[in-house]
């Protein structure tokens, strides 16, 4: 099955990581169409030995396109995603947009592919800290249903876009250079600083950020008695969210059971050794396709309590990867068509 395939917002941050994973995992698509804004129409970008031109996305430009990733803000998704589905298309939404609408799969391929089959043309990928969290989470749940989880994040600047790494490389000189720091994307500072606010602060006190990883684990777990309790972090990395997690589960997990199965998971990479000081940081993972786990032991906070600290590469598994591999599913299922 040969597809055309869509990018919108392809030059932004995960439509180029998306355009590189095409390329390594050599998805087999007919035709490549890059889209984004009308200020990056007429530019070129070089895929397969091909150079391709950038132009801007209209309701139009998804006539005989099959599948469109669509990577460009959620405001951008709500325009331009329904006027795709009206023209046959299959969105893959990387925003926020769709994801708790109930006819629209949320989906990790390593945990919910069965939703894929239910697309009624939209399909949304994952907030990038709650994939990460649930690619960990996945194979201790089938053990065990997890009951609570706990977790506290630290999420990359990439997360934010291309402007956001701009800023800390900015703000981080003039910092050192002793100079004024005048945050444009952030609403304080992130050079050499942590802000505890991502998204927009919602009436429960609860930052956006931090109830999409409540909502939406509910979702995909298809558990809606499973409790998140979250605070999300921006810390001055460039790349690669890290979380520390605790979750309490109905049967005691022990850590070496829990290193077990999550060695034997797909997509999850065990880095646990402290006698060895190894386990995982932003700079070890940046790149990789795995989420990484490691600082495995069990927990105070209840009976069956299980702490751990992963590591995923946001732009990854976060966002592009996840959006290539549920557009492979598709591609191997043939389940495009609605
Ligand atoms: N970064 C992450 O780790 C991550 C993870 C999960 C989900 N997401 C989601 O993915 C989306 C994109 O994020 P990003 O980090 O790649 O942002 P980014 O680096 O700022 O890129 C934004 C992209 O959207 C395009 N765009 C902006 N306005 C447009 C318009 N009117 N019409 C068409 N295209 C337009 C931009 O094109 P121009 O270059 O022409 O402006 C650019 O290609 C967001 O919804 C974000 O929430 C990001």
């Amino acid at each position: 099955m040969n597809i055309n395939l869509a990018m919108v917002g392809s030059t932004g941050a995960v439509g180029q990581e998306v355009l590189k994973i095409l390329n390594e995992r050599n998805v087999k698509i007919n035709s490549l169409k890059l889209l984004a804004s009308k200020r990056s129409a007429g530019k070129t970008i070089e895929f397969r030995g091909e150079k391709l031109v950038v132009e801007e996305a209209t309701p139009d430009s998804f006539e005989n396109i099959d599948v469109a990733i669509f990577s460009a803000g959620g405001s951008i998704s709500k325009i331009l995603g329904p006027e795709a589905v009206k023209r046959g298309t299959v969105v893959i939404d990387n925003s926020n947009a769709f994801r708790m609408e109930t006819d629209v799969p949320l989906v990790i391929p390593e945990i919910n592919p069965h939703a894929i089959h239910k697309h009624k043309g939209l399909i949304s990928n994952p907030n990038c800290s709650t994939i990460q969290m649930l690619v960990a989470l996945k194979p201790l749940y089938d053990y065990s249903k997890i009951k609570k989880i706990w977790v506290s994040t630290y999420q990359s600047v990439s997360g934010t876009g291309t402007k956001a790494i701009k800023e800390l490389k900015e703000l981080s000189q003039n910092a050192l250079d002793g100079k004024e720091l005048n945050p444009k994307v952030y609403p304080k500072a992130i050079a050499f600083n942590v802000l505890p606010h991502l998204d927009v602060f919602q009436p429960n006190g609860y930052t956006l950020e931090e109830m999409k990883m409540v909502n939406e684990t509910k979702k995909i777990f298809e558990d809606e008695e499973i409790i998140v309790e979250p605070t999300a972090v921006r810390v001055p990395v460039i790349n690669c969210h890290s979380e520390a997690v605790t979750i309490e589960t109905e049967k005691e997990i022990t850590p070496q059971k829990a290193r077990a199965l999550l060695d034997a998971a797909n997509g999850v990479c065990v880095m646990d050794n402290i006698e060895e000081l190894i386990y995982p940081t932003p700079l070890d993972v940046a790149g990789k396709d795995d989420v990484y786990v490691g600082r495995i032991r069990k927990g105070f906070i209840a009976q069956n309590a299980l702490s751990m600290w992963v590591v995923g590469d946001n732009l990854r598994k976060g966002a592009a990867l996840n959006a290539v591999q549920i557009l492979e599913y598709m591609i191997d299922k043939e389940c495009i068509k609605w």
